[in-house]
């Protein structure tokens, strides 16, 4: 790939410091400015070649549309999903997010045990020795949360359309249909991207097929959970509680579910760890340097 000149990023949040101090060793001037409305981000990015964001920056295409020159958009994370990467092609600006996720992984599957255990932490709790959860998604994180609960002794079925059974057997999870998962579950937790056919894959329908009293994990994506649905059905009772990292809206404005008092929520903490932060960090603006001398690119 040809070299291409990259002289400004701009950090729109708090990425690791150790992805200024690459990019600053290698030439290329770093601006940091964080929290800034859509208006200043739209007045702000039109002096920069490169933008480097986590999760929080809506980069939309109406700020797509007042970049000048900028080359690439730089994503320190899983997916591209706050990026309109229509928006970024037609304009001839690159995409991409870090490579490496392996950490981010182990860090994100923490957050699954974490809210099952605060879930089952009342006055009288419950034993997760023998239940079943159901792992909708099993990529790097459905594959990392699967061994972390079969150590507590759950049992671990799953759901996957590209992962093939064969290998998801290989580290403990019998995959079947989501219509023969949803009944079998006491837990369900999800780990798919964001997409039209995962968007409300938990709905009024899908929780009616579960037992009565199910609990759920969404440290994915606000609204493959149907944020409606679930606050239906806690309040049914039908689902018995929920452990959420991630909201549609974000930070969420509707507060019914957030303060539902079988929810724990977190804002947005699940890739949250020093070490996951940092291997971002460091990967994208590794990636973004490589870039300038003409190397080959790489995502995930
Ligand atoms: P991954 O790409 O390794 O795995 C995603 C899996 O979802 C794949 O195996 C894919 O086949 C599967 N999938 C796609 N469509 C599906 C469907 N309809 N039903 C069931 N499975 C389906 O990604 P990952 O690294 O495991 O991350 C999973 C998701 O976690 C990311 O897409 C992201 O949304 C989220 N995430 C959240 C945080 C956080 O801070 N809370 C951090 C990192 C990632
Ligand atoms: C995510 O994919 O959700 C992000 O990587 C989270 C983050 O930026 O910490």
């Amino acid at each position: 790939m040809a070299p291409i000149s990259i002289k400004r990023i701009l950090i729109s949040e708090s990425v690791d410091p150790c992805c200024k101090k690459i990019l600053q060793e290698n030439g290329i001037q770093v601006t940091e400015k964080q929290n800034m409305s859509k208006d200043d981000l739209i007045a702000e990015i039109k002096d920069y070649d490169g933008l480097v964001v986590r999760s929080a920056t809506k980069v939309t295409a109406d700020v797509i549309n007042a970049t000048g020159n900028l080359q690439i958009i730089g994503r320190a994370g899983t997916g591209v999903d706050n990026v309109d990467v229509d928006a970024a092609t037609k304009k001839g600006i690159i995409v991409m997010n870090s490579f490496n996720l392996t950490h981010k992984a182990i860090t994100v599957a923490w957050s699954t045990p974490v809210f099952i255990v605060l879930m089952i932490s009342q006055f009288m709790g419950a034993e997760m020795y023998g239940k079943i959860l159901g792992i909708v998604g099993l990529g790097r994180i459905g594959k990392e949360v699967a061994t972390r609960m079969q150590s507590f002794g759950m049992k671990t079925i799953g759901y996957d359309p590209i992962t093939p059974p064969e290998v998801t057997a290989t580290w403990g999870v019998d995959q079947m249909s989501l219509e023969q998962l949803w009944p079998q579950c006491d837990y369900i937790t999800v780990h798919t991207p964001l997409m039209p056919s995962t968007a409300g894959l938990l709905n009024d329908t899908s929780f009616a097929k579960c037992k009565k009293g199910v609990k759920v994990v969404n440290c994915a994506r606000g609204g493959i959970i149907d944020e409606d649905a679930l606050l239906r059905a806690l309040e049914s009772g039908q689902c018995g509680g929920a452990g959420l990292d991630v909201f549609v809206e974000e930070p969420p404005k509707n507060r019914a579910l957030v303060n539902h008092p079988n929810v724990i929520s977190c804002p947005h903490l699940g890739a949250s760890t020093k070490e996951a932060q940092a291997r971002c960090g460091q990967d994208i603006a590794l990636q973004i340097v490589d870039m300038v001398m003409g190397k080959g690119l790489v995502g995930a």
